[in-house]
């Protein structure tokens, strides 16, 4: 792990910021959302182009306090890295984390002082730890709130249900292990597998729950044929596709896709009427005002996002890269509470961006059985 963070007193200036996005899945309809003619050009083509030419880092959102006066201009920026999800994950990795720097350039020329990895720009840099260090500048992945985000809309489908079977796809990644640890001391149902394709991270953490005594039965699997027992799935790969698809899932399961790109598939919608998939890491922030088209409906935010903002907003000085950490979660969880006047609480719930309600808890099990 490599967090780097000062405790923050109160009275901490605030900084500015930048968030990193990318195009995912569909390059045409996200470069669309920074000009709207961009995506009438075919996603093909998109690729292509992006490989080839020098397009520069672009404004797609800007960011101000509701609460404040903002007539010193906005105090965070949106910014697309123009490189596609699969792009990103394929492509020579230097020359992919060559495009986040120039992101990153961008941010500064901007004013930023904060800037965060948003999507894919984290798992790529090796969470942050492949980008050249930049004095004077604090980075995060926001994967802590995340990860905190995480466990409160988990809790909240399926708080305290003994017999459940919940299964965690990216178990070892910086999002995940932070989330397997932060249910450590509260599990949730009785039987907890880990699921990703590298068997020796996989086995640590599952030592690591066991040596905590967390009481929950800890399997793992490398395949995703083991998401096939669980009640409640939680999603967390930083794959480019659509994993999950209606041949995975039990009768009546539920699903928290936290990916972006996402990793449910939308044949679900269609063929598994029984399943309900919940789009995660989204938090309202009514307190904000972000103009620009970041593909959720309008007072929502990513909660990497939220994250990049509250270190901000709380002139945080130390950079949060590398794996998230259970005390970071905590640090900002607790910031969230002290801007709750701007939101950052969990999101009602969405699912493939369209409004659902949230299950009864109870109903989530006696559909799986
Ligand atoms: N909504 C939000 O605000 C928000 C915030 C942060 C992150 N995210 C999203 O969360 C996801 C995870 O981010 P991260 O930074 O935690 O990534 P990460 O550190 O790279 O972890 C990815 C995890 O997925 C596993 N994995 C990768 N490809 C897989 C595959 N094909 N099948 C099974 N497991 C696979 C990895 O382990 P192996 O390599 O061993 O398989 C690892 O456990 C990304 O989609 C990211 O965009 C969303």
């Amino acid at each position: 792990m490599s967090v780097d963070l000062h405790p923050v007193s109160p009275g901490q200036p605030a900084k500015r910021f930048a968030f990193l996005v990318h195009p995912r899945a569909d390059v045409a309809t996200d470069m669309g959302r920074v000009w709207r003619p961009l995506g009438r050009i075919p996603s093909s083509a998109w690729d292509w182009g992006l490989r080839r030419l020098p397009v520069p880092p672009q404004l797609l959102a800007t960011v101000r306090r509701r609460d404040q006066d903002s007539s010193a201009g906005p105090e965070g920026w949106v910014l697309v890295v123009p490189v596609g999800a699969r792009q990103l994950l394929s492509e020579d990795r230097r020359w992919a984390v060559g495009k986040i720097e120039q992101g990153i350039d961008r941010a500064q020329e901007l004013g930023a002082e904060v800037i965060g990895l948003g999507a894919l720009t984290a798992p790529v840099s090796g969470a942050g730890r492949l980008l050249r260090p930049r004095p004077g500048v604090t980075m995060t992945t926001g994967n802590a709130f995340t990860a905190h985000l995480t466990v409160e809309a988990l809790r909240r489908l399926l708080p305290a249900a003994p017999g459940a079977h919940v299964a965690i796809v990216g178990a070892t990644g910086s999002v995940g292990s932070c989330v397997v640890r932060l249910l450590a001391d509260e599990p949730l149902g009785d039987t907890l597998t880990l699921i990703a394709r590298g068997e020796r991270r996989l086995a640590a953490l599952a030592a690591e729950l066991h040596e905590r005594g967390s009481g929950v039965e800890a399997l793992t699997a490398t395949s995703l044929d083991a998401v096939r027992d669980a009640d409640l799935v939680l999603l967390l790969t930083s794959a480019a596709d659509a994993l999950i698809g209606p041949e995975h899932l039990k009768h009546g399961a539920v699903v928290l896709d936290d990916t972006q790109p996402r990793n449910t598939d939308p044949r679900l919608l269609t063929e598994r009427p029984d399943v309900l998939v919940i789009d995660g890491g989204v938090a309202a922030i009514p307190g904000i005002d972000l103009r620009g088209d970041i593909g959720l409906p309008r007072g929502l935010a990513y909660a990497c996002l939220c994250e990049t903002m509250l270190m901000a907003f709380s002139g945080q000085t130390g950079s949060a890269l590398g794996e998230a950490g259970v005390e970071h979660a905590i640090r900002m969880r607790d910031a969230a509470r002290r801007f709750e006047q701007l939101g950052f609480t969990l999101a009602e719930p969405l699912s493939f961006g369209r409004p659902v309600s949230w299950p009864e808890p109870a109903s989530v099990l006696v559909e799986a059985a």
